[in-house]
């Protein structure tokens, strides 16, 4: 499927390739481009969708649940192979939106081209060419992975209507740390940069590891809570019924990618710290992740338009140039950049 999406306000025009209109012009920065280009590598191998992933999404999203999304107009930052946003049509959502920038979203197409009120986009979430008029924003394990999460949490509020609301995952620090000391240095020179079947084949180690640790000593209580006393008991023990390659995928991801900060709660509070958001929930998701709820308030934001460094919701968005797209997928990373790196961040880039 090809053509041409056009705006009918600027004339703006953007190719569709293979169902994906694409909203991304070459002016997005190569560590960015390298981040989805090794995530691509995930999604289009892991591509099927599984019975267990919308217990899993419900968990990250909570306290959203399914009836949040009933009617609702979505935007959804990093989509991935569309388990998401698959899921939330089938929800009720009036339509979802969602944008990766990564030749995941190909599969994602693939995963929802049946449901009318799906719509994969080929961008960088913060750049989407769209006027606020999002009721809801959500983002599942991608902030991190952005090498300013701060500019990512703003740019999807830009996107959110007065009263709209937000809803971001993304990994904590807290209990977390020894990944920073011992995993990150490992990650960073080594696994983000190795071909696909190598990490594929090391990820099997850890992932037997974890095979062996959930089924033998991981059992959730008659209460379905992990052991308390056991690091990480609910988050392993809610792995439980996962195939073996689920739990592949989990270390794969964790060690595919160049860019992984761990936040820690406050940095994910002040996301949120200007006039522009109410009802602000920071919630730790299984003792090791951050979920962020907010209402956006746009007539009390500072007006304004595209502004790295400026959090809140008018701090981003806006039309970027359709020229000479460059499709980050499996086998076309470009060498990173690693200029822009926040150095207030424990993690990366
Ligand atoms: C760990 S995956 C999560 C995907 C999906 N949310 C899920 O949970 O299945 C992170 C995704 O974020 C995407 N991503 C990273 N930076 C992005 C950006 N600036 N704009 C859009 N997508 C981005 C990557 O391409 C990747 O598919």
């Amino acid at each position: 499927m090809q053509g041409v999406l056009g705006c009918r306000g600027c004339a703006a025009e953007f190719r569709i390739k293979d169902g994906v209109p694409v909203l991304v012009g070459g002016n997005v920065d190569r560590l960015k481009t390298e981040t989805a280009a090794r995530f691509a590598e995930e999604w289009t191998r892991w591509t099927d969708l599984r019975p267990y992933y919308e217990k899993q999404f419900l968990g990250w999203v909570a306290p959203f649940t399914r009836e949040d999304f009933v009617g609702q107009v979505v935007f959804e930052g990093g989509c991935g192979k569309g388990r998401h946003a698959e899921l939330v049509a089938r929800f009720g959502a009036k339509d979802i939106v969602s944008v990766d920038l990564g030749a995941s979203v190909f599969v994602a197409f693939e995963n929802t081209r049946h449901l009318p009120n799906a719509h994969i986009v080929l961008g960088d979430l913060t750049l989407p060419p769209v006027k606020p008029v999002f009721d809801l924003a959500f983002s599942v394990g991608v902030l991190h992975h952005m090498p300013r999460p701060e500019i990512g949490a703003s740019s999807m509020a830009a996107v959110v209507r007065d009263g709209g609301r937000v809803v971001y995952w993304v990994y904590g620090l807290e209990n977390n740390e020894w990944i920073t000391r011992f995993v990150d240095p490992l990650r960073r020179s080594i696994t983000s940069k190795i071909p696909y079947r190598a990490l594929r084949a090391l990820s099997a180690v850890p992932a037997a590891l974890m095979w062996a640790a959930i089924k033998l000593v991981y059992r959730p209580g008659p209460d379905g809570k992990g052991p308390a006393r056991l690091p990480y008991g609910q988050y392993l023990s809610s792995m439980r019924g996962f195939p073996f390659d689920e739990l592949e995928l989990i270390v794969f991801d964790q060690l595919v990618t160049p860019v992984a900060y761990y936040l820690p709660k406050a940095e994910v509070e002040r996301w949120f710290a200007g006039p522009g958001f109410e009802d602000v929930q920071v919630r730790w998701h299984n003792q090791m992740s951050w979920t962020a709820t907010a209402r956006v308030r746009r007539e009390a934001a500072a007006p304004g338009g595209a502004r790295e460094g400026v959090t809140g919701p008018e701090a981003a968005a806006g039309p970027e140039a359709a020229a000479a797209p460059e499709i980050p997928g499996p086998g076309r990373s470009p060498a990173a950049s690693r200029t822009d790196r926040d150095p207030g961040l424990v993690g990366d880039a």
